[in-house]
């Protein structure tokens, strides 16, 4: 057990790399909690006009979720996996080092969806660019993605991550309750827009 707890704090600790603030600090961007929404992930990011930098957040983001998972799974087992998935996107959310003020969780989930299982990865992944491409909305692609993520798991035969997926969709969903409200008002700015 004691194994199942260091990979889940070492889940954490990957997640709580906030690489949308550590990337535009290093790149000169200026102050990604002064920009656009204020939040630390890659639609904000693109805000500051830097695609490579958007591009590299979601790459990052996305990446430490997944190889926390891997890690997991290899020094422990596929209950570990899941552990580091749900821990590892809490990391993201609530990172000690932004006294834990953090991101929305939507690359982090994607990333920690893909090395669970791929095929459920992949799904939510083309539901979110559907969505983008139909909507040229991120927050939209990203509740759409993420409350699909549960049927796409059932639908492929991953029902054991069930719960895990529940349970980050709820997150998400309350991460994103100054999008919803904007959604709703009809002024949520387009991707790339601010
Ligand atoms: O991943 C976060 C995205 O869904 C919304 O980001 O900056 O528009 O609030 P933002």
């Amino acid at each position: 057990p004691w194994l199942l707890v260091l990979t889940g704090l070492m889940a954490y600790l990957l997640g709580s790399i906030p690489f949308g603030i550590v990337i535009t600090r290093a790149m000169g961007l200026g102050d990604l909690r002064s920009i656009g929404s204020g939040n630390i992930g890659a639609t904000n990011v693109l805000r500051t006009g830097n695609k490579g930098a958007a591009l590299a957040t979601l790459i990052l983001d996305a990446a430490k979720g997944g190889i926390a998972v891997l890690i997991a799974r290899y020094a422990v087992g596929e209950d570990a996996a899941q552990l580091a998935a749900l821990t590892s996107f809490i990391g993201h959310i609530f990172p000690v080092w932004l006294r834990f003020k953090g991101g929305k969780g939507v690359a982090t989930f994607i990333g920690t969806l893909l090395a669970l299982a791929w095929p459920v990865g992949l799904a939510v992944c083309a539901t979110w660019a559907v969505t983008a491409a139909l909507s040229r909305i991120s927050s939209l692609s990203a509740l759409v993605a993420a409350g699909s993520s549960t049927l796409w798991m059932l639908g492929l035969g991953q029902g054991r991550m069930f719960l895990l997926g529940v349970l980050l969709t709820l997150l998400i969903y309350w991460r994103h309750a100054a999008n919803i409200a904007r959604l709703r008002a009809g002024t949520e700015p387009k991707i790339g827009k601010k």
